[in-house]
């Protein structure tokens, strides 16, 4: 096999896992690629930070802009905007495709990134970047790309769904819940991102964008969490036959004159608890698609947590690996519509 270089930046719960499954199943992972993957490094801000797991020590290193040049494939796990956003770029300048879990990026840079690839005939990869270990990326973009979806209901945020399973069935204390999210390794570093619905906003928009075949900026996203959301609100939705979820509502929306335009908005909605996604407990994600000729379609699955991140991330890599043997022919992220983003509030919706 050719061996194709991988890079590594960011070391965290996904990253270190990883690290971990490539270099235990490399074999494996080469049969199917059909490249051997060398993983060259991997690049963090502290080398003595403890990790998830035991990594050889010799592959750390803090120049990630070294790492960078001369790899074939650089897959980005620090999160946040910068440096992620800039050593993205410079992957994809030096002729890296590039593999990242950051939707914070990609919904915030999405577009700055997708053209710096387009420019330069590299591919990026993300379907880590939503929904953890579901597959919910190719599904949208590739195996719905023949259908028109026309709402999107999604449990998006591991952490919150978490904390909302567990008031709901235990009538555990929102607090208390949140440091186990944490110490379970659900929750973001500042988990605000998390309970405020930033994090779900943000994979909303990503989704959207997707399955609209447009761009939907984060600031077109109507945003509420959880935090106002106590255990007399979960009672009484209880009694009424419902559960509270936080939910990603992604919608096609038709005037009388027949434009279209797009609402997404995260808050806590009403659940029926008859629906599919009333089912969904603890750190799991589901998203609900319905789409015209498909109908209703769900997408389950663990949509936090180190490992099964990981194996979202892995595919992309595999899928990367494949496209540079085949001589970089990518799937391109062109043909993007124009549909107005339209934040429209609050809808009060029972599902
Ligand atoms: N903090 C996120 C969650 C991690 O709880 O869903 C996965 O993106």
């Amino acid at each position: 096999y050719r061996t194709l270089r991988v890079a590594l930046l960011g070391a965290g719960a996904v990253g270190s896992q990883v690290a971990d499954l490539l270099l235990k199943h490399g074999d494996e992972l080469a049969d199917r690629a059909g490249a051997k993957l060398e993983l060259a490094g991997i690049a963090v801000r502290n080398l003595d930070s403890k990790r998830d797991v035991e990594l050889p020590r010799e592959l750390f290193t803090t120049d990630a802009d070294t790492l960078i040049v001369g790899s074939d494939i650089v897959i980005e796990l620090m999160g946040g905007i910068e440096p992620a956003r800039t050593q993205v770029l410079h992957a994809i300048a030096s002729g890296a495709d590039v593999v990242t879990a950051n939707k914070a990026l990609l919904a915030t840079h999405g577009s700055e990134v997708f053209e710096a690839a387009d420019q330069v005939g590299a591919e990026v990869y993300y379907e880590a970047a939503a929904a953890g270990a579901i597959p919910i990326i190719r599904p949208l973009r590739d195996s719905l790309a023949g259908d028109r979806v026309v709402r999107i209901m999604g449990i998006v945020n591991g952490t919150t769904n978490y904390i909302l399973d567990r008031m709901d069935t235990e009538g555990a204390d929102f607090a208390d819940v949140l440091a186990q999210a944490q110490a379970l390794g659900y929750a973001e570093a500042d988990p605000t991102a998390d309970v405020e619905g930033y994090d779900a906003a943000q994979k909303a928009a990503i989704l959207a964008s997707l399955a609209f075949h447009t761009t939907v900026p984060l600031d077109a996203v109507h945003r509420e969490g959880i935090t106002s959301v106590d255990a007399a609100m979960i009672e009484s939705a209880r009694h009424a036959g419902y559960v509270i979820k936080l939910l990603a509502v992604c919608e096609r929306l038709t005037a009388e004159d027949g434009s279209e335009s797009i609402s997404v908005r995260v808050y806590p909605a009403l659940v029926d608890r008859t629906h599919p996604l009333a089912s969904v407990h603890g750190a799991n994600n589901a998203v609900f698609v319905q789409a015209e000729a498909a109908g209703d379609l769900m997408f389950y699955g663990a949509g936090a947590g180190g490992v099964q991140t990981a194996s979202a991330v892995l595919g992309d890599v595999v899928s990367a690996a494949r496209r540079h043997i085949a001589g970089g022919v990518g799937v391109g992220e062109s043909t993007r519509a124009n549909l107005p983003a339209v934040p429209i509030g609050h809808v009060i919706t029972r599902y």
